[in-house]
C-alpha cells in the first residue's frame, strides 16, 4: 500500500478529494449603528462589520476568489414580527445592494433568510399565543423577506427556519413578482443542534423563557428523515440544498448526496469553527491544519461547497488560482 504514498506528487495524483477555493462560502455579519467593525469573541477572526466594512471584507474575498458570500445582519432594534427582515431600509437589505454595486458579478451574493436576528424572542418565526412557533403565518413572513432581498440584489436567498412549505412559499413569491433569476438555497436538513452557540452571540440572539427550536429543526438523533426534508426542498423549487451543521452529520451529508441531483451544501458552523480556534489558542492542535482535514473531510462526505468562517484564512492557505 505504501508505495503511492512516497512522494507528494505520488500523493496528489491519487488524490479522490480535492479542496479548492472555489468550494467555499463565506458568512458575513453586518450590524446596524455601529461606526467600525465589532470582534465577536466567540469566534476570533470573524466580526460584526459595519456598512463600510462589510464591502471591503467582499471586495478581500474577491481577491481571494472566494466565489460566494452570505450575509446576516444584526438590526438596531427587534420586535415580535421581526420587521427590520423585510424592511428596504434594513440591515441587510442596504449591505446586499452595497456589495452589489461594488463586486456585484465577480462574487455570488447570498442572504440567509430567517426571522430570528429580528425578532424580540429569538425565535425563527412568528410565535402564537400559546408560546410555538406559527408555521403557516411565519410563511407570508419568509415570502416579504424574499422579496426585499432579491429587491435589494441578492442572487441567492437561503431561508434557515425550517418552516414547512417555506422553499414553495418563498419561489411562489419571487416568481410572482418577477425575481424568478433568484435562486433558493435551502437549509434543508437543519439540526436543532448546541453548536450554533457561538453564532447566536455573533448575532445577539437570545431565545425567549430558555426555549429552543427543538420543535422546528431536527432531531440530531435522526438520519432517515433528511431524506424526506431534502426531497420535499428539491420538489417545492430549492435550486441547492445544505446540510447543517456540517462534522457531527457526514453521514447526512453522504446519503443526501447520493440522494438528489443538485448541488449540495454543508455548513461548517460556529461551533465547529470555535472549538478548532480555542483548542489551537491554547497550543493543543495546529488550527490550520485541522481546518483543512475537516473542510476536506466534509468535500470527501460528498458536499458541493462549504459555508465556513475559516473561508478567508483558507483561501490565503490554498490559494490555488
Ligand atoms: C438561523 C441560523 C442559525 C445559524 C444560521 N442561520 C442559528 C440557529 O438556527 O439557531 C447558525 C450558524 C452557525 O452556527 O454558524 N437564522
Amino acid at each position: 500500500m505504501q508505495r503511492l504514498r512516497r512522494t507528494s506528487a505520488l500523493r496528489r495524483l491519487v488524490a479522490e478529494t480535492t479542496l479548492s477555493v472555489d468550494d467555499l462560502v463565506a458568512p458575513l455579519f453586518v450590524r446596524e449603528a455601529i461606526d467600525s467593525p465589532e470582534p465577536i469573541s466567540s469566534l476570533p477572526g470573524v466580526f460584526q462589520h459595519t456598512l463600510g466594512s462589510v464591502v471591503v471584507e467582499a471586495r478581500r474575498l474577491v481577491g481571494l476568489g472566494v466565489p460566494a458570500l452570505i450575509l446576516f445582519g444584526v438590526p438596531e432594534r427587534k420586535d415580535a414580527t421581526g420587521s427590520g427582515a423585510s424592511d428596504p431600509d434594513g440591515i441587510v437589505q442596504r449591505a446586499l445592494s452595497a456589495i452589489r454595486s461594488a463586486v456585484g458579478g465577480e462574487i455570488v451574493v447570498m442572504a440567509d433568510l430567517c426571522l430570528d436576528e429580528y425578532t424580540d424572542h429569538g425565535h425563527c418565526g412568528l410565535v402564537r399565543r400559546d408560546g410555538r412557533v406559527d408555521n403557516d403565518a411565519t410563511l407570508s413572513r419568509y415570502a416579504e423577506v424574499a422579496l426585499a432581498q432579491a429587491a435589494a440584489g441578492a442572487e441567492v436567498v437561503a431561508p434557515s427556519g425550517m418552516m414547512d412549505g417555506q422553499v414553495a412559499a418563498i419561489r411562489g413569491a419571487l416568481d410572482g413578482a418577477g425575481y424568478s433569476e433568484t435562486a433558493i438555497l435551502a437549509y434543508a436538513a437543519k439540526y436543532a443542534s448546541a453548536l450554533y452557540g457561538p453564532f447566536r452571540e455573533a448575532v445577539a440572539v437570545s431565545i425567549a423563557d430558555g426555549g429552543d427550536r427543538r420543535g422546528y429543526q431536527q432531531d440530531p438523533r435522526n438520519a432517515r428523515e433528511s431524506l424526506l426534508e431534502v426531497s420535499l426542498d428539491v420538489a417545492e423549487g430549492a435550486d441547492m440544498v445544505m446540510v447543517k451543521p456540517a462534522l457531527a452529520y457526514l453521514d447526512v451529508i453522504s446519503a443526501v448526496s447520493r440522494a438528489v441531483p443538485v448541488p449540495v451544501g454543508a455548513y461548517h458552523v460556529s461551533g465547529e469553527y470555535a472549538m478548532v480556534k480555542a483548542a489551537a489558542e491554547r497550543g493543543w492542535i495546529d488550527g490550520a491544519a485541522v481546518a483543512l482535514e475537516h473542510l476536506g473531510a466534509i468535500k470527501r462526505a460528498g458536499a458541493s461547497f462549504i459555508l465556513t468562517y475559516f473561508a478567508a484564512e483558507v483561501a490565503e492557505v490554498i490559494g490555488d488560482r
